[in-house]
């Protein structure tokens, strides 16, 4: 543990003096605890216990713990086993595996990330009304890419053109990335925001309080079908009763075209105990939207429209 290189920063990752900084999202935030990570097994661990989470944030971790590797191979596997819905974990270990400079790889993805999170987040500004109330889930701000963050990332961008009135975070249980982590960035951002449980959202969409709704994404199959933090789909159904638009803002890292739908999706199945504290539970981390309920999805290369086969195949070609 070291003390935070640059305070206020929302950074959650550093390559330093041979060692990955990690800043420890279990503790925030109440905490800006930094986690020095100089083995692959530690980086690893800090991957499945969530000290670093979000899709593109466990990328480019596990991209980096490829450079503290002795065997490349055997830590990738390693690596690889951590989280198994983010297909971007995935992603980053096959473009670091066989490259010259591991490190200066991960560097290179890092910096690739921060640009393709604010072409992104333009993008969706673009798709905003005068003074939108906006709703998300999970978080998918900096903290979850190493960037500016994509459902964030377009928060951002949008108040930053005086489009956005106010945020809705949902909580997001059992976990509550939404309440503890998002809440927490828009606060730095100065975004007017309230925390509303997440089945508050349904009741909030009656009353004509939410002009749009932004979340993130793990994994987008090739239909368009897409996989985010459990609680997403319910809000896609309510969006889609209530005539609120949906959208997904995600890099085109995220889109796995070797998934045809959402059934080739593997949706990670976590402790119970994050649930309930004894007693029986289920915890799937994941839900899946079906591509019908998703009116568009924002990435670096365009706002992917319906028909998705054929816009999602045109845009991961490109
Ligand atoms: O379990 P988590 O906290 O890693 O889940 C994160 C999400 O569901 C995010 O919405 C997703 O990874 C996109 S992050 C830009």
């Amino acid at each position: 543990v070291t003390t935070a290189p640059e305070r206020g920063t929302v950074e959650p990752l550093r390559f330093e003096d041979g060692a990955l900084l990690v800043l420890d999202q279990r503790a925030l935030p109440a905490e800006e605890r930094w986690i020095r990570c100089a083995t692959v097994e530690q980086v690893a661990d800090c991957i499945r216990t969530l000290a670093v989470r979000g899709a593109p944030a466990i990328g480019l971790a596990a991209a980096y713990a490829l450079a503290l590797a002795d065997d490349r191979e055997a830590a990738a596997e390693l690596l690889r086993s951590t989280r198994p819905t983010a297909v971007n974990l995935a992603w980053a270990l096959d473009q670091c595996r066989d490259a010259p400079d591991v490190l200066e790889t991960a560097r290179r993805l890092h910096r690739e990330q921060h640009e393709a999170d604010r072409r992104l987040a333009e993008l969706g500004a673009e798709l905003f009304g005068e003074r939108s109330r906006a709703l998300t889930h999970c978080n998918a701000g900096a903290l979850a890419t190493g960037g500016y963050g994509t459902a964030c990332g377009v928060l951002r961008a949008a108040w930053a053109r005086g489009r956005l009135a106010e945020v809705w975070v949902d909580e997001t249980r059992p976990l509550l990335q939404g309440a503890r982590l998002t809440a927490w960035e828009l606060r730095q951002a100065g975004i007017p925001h309230r925390v509303v449980a997440d089945s508050a959202a349904g009741s909030l969409m009656a009353q004509g309080l939410v002009d749009r709704i932004v979340v993130g994404a793990d994994r987008i199959a090739a239909n368009g079908d897409v996989a985010n933090k459990v609680g997403t789909y319910p809000l896609a159904v309510l969006a889609d009763r209530h005539g609120v638009p949906f959208y997904v803002a995600a890099p085109v890292s995220t889109i796995d075209p070797a998934a045809p739908d959402g059934a080739a999706i593997p949706i990670e199945e976590r402790d119970p105990g994050e649930v309930v504290a004894g007693g029986n539970a289920f915890n799937p981390a994941f839900d899946v939207t079906p591509a019908e309920l998703v009116t568009g999805i924002v990435t670096e290369a365009g706002v992917l429209k319906p028909p998705y086969a054929e816009s999602i195949a045109k845009a991961v070609a490109a």
